[in-house]
């Protein structure tokens, strides 16, 4: 059977749904391949929410379809995912190599296009439709992690698309309107993982703090996102929930209650807040205010005073001026963030920001970044070495990515520590002393705590 190279752009939910896709093809008797250079079909899963990830993309495929071409014409190039659905046929008139564009309502079908384009049943194939249901379509896993070892945590795709509409954000359009799975389904997939050795699950949405507003009612109080993470929690063998990403004019108080109530809803926040001026919040449609943004994170370090919190933010919004950047800086240096992701603003096509009056220049977004990343960094490194000589639980995940002859796991707070340990430690909860932080990662010593 012919090999398939995927390579993913992007965020976890392209990561999950690359997943879905590998596997899919995998059961189909596909096998994949390590390198696009020995693979029969090259599919690239993409990302819009910046022009310099859409860019990427097109280089690499621009790359392939000369190198290849050439070489081995009957390989096949594929896009798939956001950019995908933005441009469609638009792709294949720029770049007439490539034979197949599937938007993110069609990752399923995926495989049975290839199917199609290899037997030479179909030319080329572009698939950008909506469609009902799709929600509930990406269930497969491989559940391979690192060097071939079995997977200790999964993500769960619970919810589709977003309706927040903020003014820079290209989701809306790229992922669609917002569409819930439900409970049972998503509790069957995450029972599934948990019998095949899966410890912690993610689960995944744009905004997953909106999941099943629509649909699910309140109960007792509790939000539908709430009450499935209760059902979630209940799962037997389970050690961890995470969620990402939620926010934040979604954490209300019964999310924020959940983490006192359940012990294995671990301490983590990944809390995007874009900016620290009202006046930028507002323009971006952003649904909160700083007080409000501030007062949640209160909340929910009185809740659990180790919560790791990470955000992103949006330098050079248009308009932004001087005192509203010195607003965000100022944000970063009273919450403390774990760490920040410091994004430039990127114009994106069919968004409100794209087309608002005072686009900064380039030089100021330059600076503002420099200077908002090198605070943000300052507070993460000390944050980090204030874990030193600690004893932190960690989830034991497989072999360092930086060095495979350690392993590495990650704390409740979702640090990554590195330590020696061997094969029989994977998939473990276990407490380790952390002998050093280095800027963004922590080395532990296990044997100090648990004398072997
Ligand atoms: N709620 C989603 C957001 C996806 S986009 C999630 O986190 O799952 C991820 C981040 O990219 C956003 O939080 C924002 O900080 C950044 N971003 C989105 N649109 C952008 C743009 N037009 N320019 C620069 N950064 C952007
Ligand atoms: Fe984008 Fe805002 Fe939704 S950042 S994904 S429109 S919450």
């Amino acid at each position: 059977m012919p090999s398939v190279f995927l390579k993913t752009y992007g965020c976890q939910m392209n990561e999950r749904d690359s997943e879905a896709v590998a596997a899919q093809l995998v059961a189909k008797g596909y096998s994949l391949a390590p390198s696009e250079a020995v693979a029969d079909v090259v599919l690239l899963n993409t990302c819009s929410v910046r022009d310099n990830a859409e860019q990427k993309a097109v280089d690499k495929m621009t790359n392939l379809a000369g190198q290849f071409r050439k070489q081995r014409p009957g390989v096949l190039l594929g896009f798939l995912g956001c950019m995908a659905q933005s441009r469609g046929r638009e792709l294949i008139d720029q770049l007439p190599d490539v034979d197949l564009v599937v938007g993110t309502q069609k990752f399923h079908r995926v495989a049975d296009y290839v199917d199609d384009l290899l037997a030479g049943r179909r030319d080329k194939i572009v698939d950008t439709e909506e469609e009902r249901g799709s929600e509930a379509a990406i269930k497969e896993h491989l559940l391979t992690g690192a060097a071939k070892s079995k997977s200790v945590t999964a993500f769960v795709s619970i919810m589709q698309g977003c309706n927040q509409y903020c003014t820079f954000c290209i989701v809306p359009y790229t992922r669609g309107q917002e569409r819930s799975r439900t409970i049972p389904d998503i509790v069957a997939e995450c029972r599934e993982l948990v019998a095949r050795g899966v410890k912690e699950i993610t689960l995944l949405g744009q905004i997953v703090t909106s999941y099943g507003r629509r649909e699910i009612p309140e109960r007792e109080g509790k939000s539908a996102f709430v009450q499935l993470i209760e059902t979630v929690h209940a799962i037997e063998g389970l050690q961890r929930i995470r969620f990402t990403s939620p926010h934040p004019k979604g954490y209300g108080d019964d999310l924020v209650a959940a983490y006192g109530r359940l012990p294995r809803l671990v301490e983590s926040a990944h809390l995007p807040v874009q900016s620290g001026s009202d006046r930028v919040l507002k323009l971006m449609h952003r649904g909160y205010t700083r007080a409000r943004f501030l007062d949640i994170i209160a909340k929910l370090r009185a809740v659990k005073p180790a919560m790791g919190i990470t955000t992103d933010i949006i330098v050079g919004f248009p308009g932004e001026t001087d005192a509203d950047f010195a607003e965000t800086l100022s944000l970063v240096r009273e919450v403390e963030f774990d760490n920040a992701f410091v994004f430039k603003y990127s114009p994106r096509r069919d968004t409100p920001a794209a087309v608002m009056p005072d686009q900064l220049p380039e030089e100021v977004i330059e600076a503002r970044h420099a200077e908002l990343l090198a605070a943000v960094n300052v507070i993460a490194e000390r944050k980090n070495k204030a874990c030193e000589g600690s004893v932190a639980e960690i989830l034991v995940e497989g072999p360092s990515r930086k060095n495979a002859a350690r392993l590495e796991g990650r704390t409740r707070s979702n640090k990554i520590v590195v330590f020696e340990g061997s094969e029989r430690h994977i998939g473990q909860v276990m407490d380790v002393k952390i002998v050093h932080a280095a800027p963004f990662t922590l080395y532990g010593d296990p044997a100090i705590v648990n004398l072997g």
